[in-house]
């Protein structure tokens, strides 16, 4: 049976998932489509063979199994409870919501449905990823202690034409003022959802805010975050933005990798959304050796992987990450670096 898939929110990441989707044409329809701007609607049903519709269209069409929302943050939960209302299969993205509140009501509303619902993790998905989880399992570092987090912008144009439009409900008007550091709440799922993979829930985080000036504007960078998990395990995150960066990207212009440092071994994942320079994609150290692994470093792949894992999971029952439980867990820890980063903007302002 192939699966027919609705998808609203035709912005700039719906060309991942739609690429995703595309490269499994024995396996899902994208049956409709339906954004606010009804010209982008139309150019996206042209090239993906769909129906441009309303939502309450897509919702109501007893042929549509799945719905992947990807409307900015403030409009997600509201759209998503409509969505598991209609009884379909759910696909959402992080932030499941602004607060914890709206989230639980969202996750129970899920768990009372008979359908699958799912929150989009890229993170963990990506082949570097599996292959980490892979030697961790095998033992390869030991027992995992710690992951650190490098966060590298660059303000450099590389990779992705990212729309005005796309920044603007991520910075400005009420959904962004709730937060201390709206852009870093965004992006602190990314960096949470490997270190509660490893470690399980957040408990205490701390937080240090630069003052670093581009052009008019001061922002938050340098920044350094850095956390205990409730059953042991730590994180660390180093937050920079550079003017002059070279980033090896397709989509956004970061060097998002990672290390992970065990009992017995470190482990290296030398890319994330971009890369600084060609390096092998994962890197591992134990006995005084070093090996490296040029698996598939690119970020679109984990789309690929995430879709089809989503596929399998409505057509066989089989698991997917995040549900909405795990996805709370994530919510939880953003909020509370949201709130280590209030305390340290504080603490400078006095
Ligand atoms: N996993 C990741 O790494 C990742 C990366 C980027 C974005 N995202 C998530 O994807 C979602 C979309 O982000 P984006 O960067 O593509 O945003 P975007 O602003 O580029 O796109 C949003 C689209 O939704 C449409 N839209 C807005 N309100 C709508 C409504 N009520 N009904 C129908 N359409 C509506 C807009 O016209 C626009 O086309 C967000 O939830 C974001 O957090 C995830």
């Amino acid at each position: 049976m192939k699966v027919r898939v609705g998808v609203v929110g035709l912005g700039r990441v719906s060309s991942l998932h739609l690429a995703a989707y595309a490269a499994m044409p024995h396996d899902v329809t994208v049956a409709a489509v339906s954004d606010a701007d009804p010209a982008r609607a139309a150019s996206v049903a042209d090239a993906y063979g769909a129906h441009a519709v309303r939502f309450d269209e897509m919702l109501a069409d007893p042929s549509i199994d799945a719905i992947e929302i990807l409307v900015p943050s403030p409009s997600q939960p509201e759209m998503a409870l409509a969505a598991i209302r209609s009884g379909k299969h759910v696909t959402v993205q992080k932030p499941l919501a602004g607060d914890l509140a709206t989230a639980e009501a969202l996750v129970v509303a899920a768990e009372a449905s008979s359908r699958k619902f799912r929150v989009f993790e890229n993170t963990l998905n990506a082949p570097s990823w599996l292959l980490a989880e892979q030697l961790i399992h095998d033992g390869t570092i030991g027992r995992p202690l710690s992951i650190s987090m490098r966060w590298t912008n660059s303000l450099l144009p590389r990779g992705w034409d990212v729309p005005a439009d796309a920044w603007a409900w991520r910075h400005r008007g009420a959904w962004a003022e709730q937060f201390a550091a709206p852009a870093l709440f965004d992006d602190s799922a990314h960096m949470l959802s490997p270190a509660i993979a490893l470690f399980g829930e957040v408990g205490d985080v701390v937080a240090l805010t630069g003052r670093q000036r581009v052009g008019e504007h001061v922002t938050g960078f340098p920044y350094a975050i850095a956390w205990h998990h409730v059953d042991g395990g730590q994180a660390t995150v180093d937050g920079t933005l550079c003017e002059d960066l070279e980033v090896l990207t397709e989509q956004y212009a970061s060097d998002t990798s990672l290390s992970i440092t065990g009992s017995a071994g470190v482990l290296w994942i030398n890319t994330g959304e971009g890369r600084v320079a060609e390096r092998p994609t994962v890197e591992v150290a134990s006995g005084g050796v070093l090996r490296a692994f040029d698996v598939d470093h690119r970020w679109s792949t984990a789309w690929h992987v995430a879709q089809q894992e989503w596929i399998a999971a409505i057509r066989d029952d089989s698991p997917f990450r995040w549900t909405g439980r795990q996805a709370l867990a994530v919510l939880r820890g953003s909020l509370k670096i949201d709130a280590a980063v209030r305390a340290a903007q504080l603490r400078r302002a006095t």
